[in-house]
C-alpha cells in the first residue's frame, strides 16, 4: 500500500476562520513576532503571551473543522498508511477525525513545562492562568514552539517523509525552517502535490511539484476522491 504523507500550515484552517501567519491579514501583520513568539518575550512578558494565547486558543474552539480537514480524515480512514504532519497548533485536524497528528510547532490545547519542552499537560477550557506550575515544578507556558526553540519531533517528521510515495502539502508558505525543509526529505520518487491559491517558495522544487492553485477545501477532496479512486485496493 502506497505511502501518503500530508504535511499542513496555516493555509488549511484559514476556511475555518483561523488567520494565517503572512497573508496580508496575517498574524504577523498585527503582531511582531519578537513580541509574542520568541522565549525573549516569553521570559520579558510573560502575561501578555498567556492572553495572547489564550485569544488564539478561544478562537480555535469557536471554529469548526473544513471540508479539507475532513477529506483527509477521509483519506486516512480509506487508505490507513497516511500520516498527518502539521505546523499548525490547532487541533482541527483531530476534530475532524485524523489520528496520530504531528505536531511540529506545538498545540494551542496543551501547556507545557518550563524546563522539559516535551512535558505536556492538556489544558481544559481556552484559559491558561499564568503561574500555574507543571508537576516538574516549573511554570506553565503555552505548548508553542517560539522562533529560535528547537523542533522536538522534526528528526520524527524527516523520517515520515523520507517513507512517502505521495506527500500533499496543504496551505504553507514554505517560508519557515526547519520545518519547510521537509520537502526534501521526500524520496526522489515521491509525486508532490501542493495545494495553495497562492504561491508558495517551492524553490528547486518547483518542477516536480504538482501545483493545484486552488483553496483547501476545494483542492484537497478533489485530490483525495481522486486518490482513494486510484489506490483503493
Ligand atoms: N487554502 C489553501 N491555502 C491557503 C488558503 C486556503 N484557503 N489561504 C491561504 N493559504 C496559503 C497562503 O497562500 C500561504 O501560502 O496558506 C499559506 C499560509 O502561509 P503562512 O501564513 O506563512 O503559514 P505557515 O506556512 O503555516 O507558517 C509556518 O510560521 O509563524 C510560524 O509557527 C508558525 O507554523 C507557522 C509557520
Amino acid at each position: 500500500m502506497k505511502k501518503i504523507v500530508v504535511f499542513t500550515g496555516a493555509g488549511i484552517s484559514a476556511e475555518s476562520g483561523l488567520s494565517t501567519f503572512r497573508d496580508s491579514d496575517g498574524l504577523w501583520e498585527k503582531y511582531s513576532v519578537e513580541e509574542i513568539c520568541t522565549h525573549e518575550a516569553w521570559e520579558r512578558n510573560p502575561q501578555l503571551l498567556v492572553d495572547f494565547y489564550n485569544a488564539r486558543r478561544r478562537d480555535t474552539m469557536k471554529a469548526q473543522p473544513n471540508a479539507a480537514h475532513l477529506a483527509i480524515a477521509k483519506l486516512q480512514k480509506d487508505l490507513p498508511n497516511t500520516q498527518v504532519i502539521t505546523q499548525n497548533v490547532d487541533d482541527l485536524h483531530e476534530r475532524a477525525g485524523s489520528t496520530n497528528v504531528l505536531h511540529l510547532h506545538g498545540e494551542i490545547t496543551k501547556l507545557r513545562s518550563s524546563i522539559n519542552e516535551t512535558a505536556t499537560v492538556p489544558l481544559e477550557g481556552w484559559e491558561q492562568h499564568y503561574g500555574d506550575r507543571h508537576p516538574d515544578g516549573s511554570l506553565l507556558r503555552p505548548y508553542i514552539v517560539f522562533f529560535g526553540e528547537g523542533v522536538p519531533y522534526f528528526t520524527e517528521a524527516c523520517k515520515i517523509a523520507a517513507t512517502a510515495d505521495i506527500m500533499i502539502v496543504v496551505g504553507t508558505s514554505l517560508n519557515v525552517y526547519p520545518a519547510a525543509s521537509l520537502l526534501q526529505y521526500a524520496p526522489d520518487s515521491a509525486e508532490i502535490y501542493l495545494i495553495d491559491p497562492g504561491q508558495p517558495t517551492m524553490g528547486v522544487y518547483a518542477s516536480k511539484i504538482h501545483h493545484i492553485q486552488k483553496r483547501a477545501t476545494e483542492g484537497v477532496p478533489e485530490l483525495v476522491e481522486n486518490l482513494i479512486r486510484e489506490l483503493k485496493a
